[in-house]
């Protein structure tokens, strides 16, 4: 059986309390850490930037998966690379130097991922080929935890598998121990959750129900 990934998403964290909850996540059996960052621009809300990434890389030993939905990501890229990032995603629909961004992320020395929108399809990445590491598909508009699964995902996850055999596939949205069977199925390496961890009092066995390793 392939190896899940599970990249808890600390947007639905108590921020008050953001070490206790990082180290909780790894203590459950997290994967990465996956850190929300918003702008007010690219999408209709605001979170946090690299302060508090270079917070989080002193409190876990755990990769940071990093995902930038802010316009012209290039303009940052070191800064959350110096901040101890250790992915960096980048949305295609956030620049118009896509190539060079993802260039710079590697030049960093960091893995480079791309993301696409619910509305966006994945053949958008092909002129991208060999330049990423990782293709994150939004399973529900970025901006907000807690919203539905948009079960286009799933085809989505087809066709990138398909198109693109040598990256890591990850999805972010809605998921759940249902909708990670959907998207496990379709051939996902990388599961983001938010509410579905955070927001329950068995972090370990909401992980584990959402790698499919317990059937109750
Ligand atoms: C949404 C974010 C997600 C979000 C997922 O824009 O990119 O990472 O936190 O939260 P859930 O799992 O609650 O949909
Ligand atoms: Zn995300």
């Amino acid at each position: 059986m392939r190896k899940i990934f599970v990249s808890p998403s600390i947007l639905s964290a108590d921020f008050a309390r953001l070490e206790q909850e990082c180290k909780s996540l790894e203590k459950c059996g997290a994967d990465w850490i996956h850190c929300d960052v918003m702008d007010g621009n690219f999408v209709p809300n605001i979170t946090f930037g690299m302060p508090i990434v270079r917070s989080i890389r002193r409190c876990v030993v755990l990769p940071l998966d990093v995902h930038l939905m802010i316009e012209r990501p290039e303009r940052y890229v070191r800064q959350f690379a110096e901040a101890g990032a250790d992915l960096i995603t980048i949305h295609v629909e956030a620049t118009d130097n896509v190539a060079e961004t993802l260039e710079l992320v590697r030049a960093c020395g960091k893995k480079a991922g791309i993301c696409v929108k619910p509305n966006t399809p994945v053949e958008e990445l092909i002129p991208y080929r060999g330049l990423f590491d990782m293709v994150l598909i939004m399973s529900v508009e970025p901006g907000f935890g807690g919203q539905k699964f948009l079960p286009s995902a799933v085809e989505k996850i087809r066709s990138a598998k398909q198109l693109f055999p040598d990256a890591l596939l990850e999805v972010d949205g809605g998921i759940n121990r249902d909708t990670a069977k959907l998207v496990i199925d379709a051939g996902v390496d990388v599961i983001v959750a938010g509410n579905a961890i955070m927001n329950v009092s068995d972090r370990k066995q909401a992980m584990d129900q959402i790698r499919g390793n317990v059937t109750l």
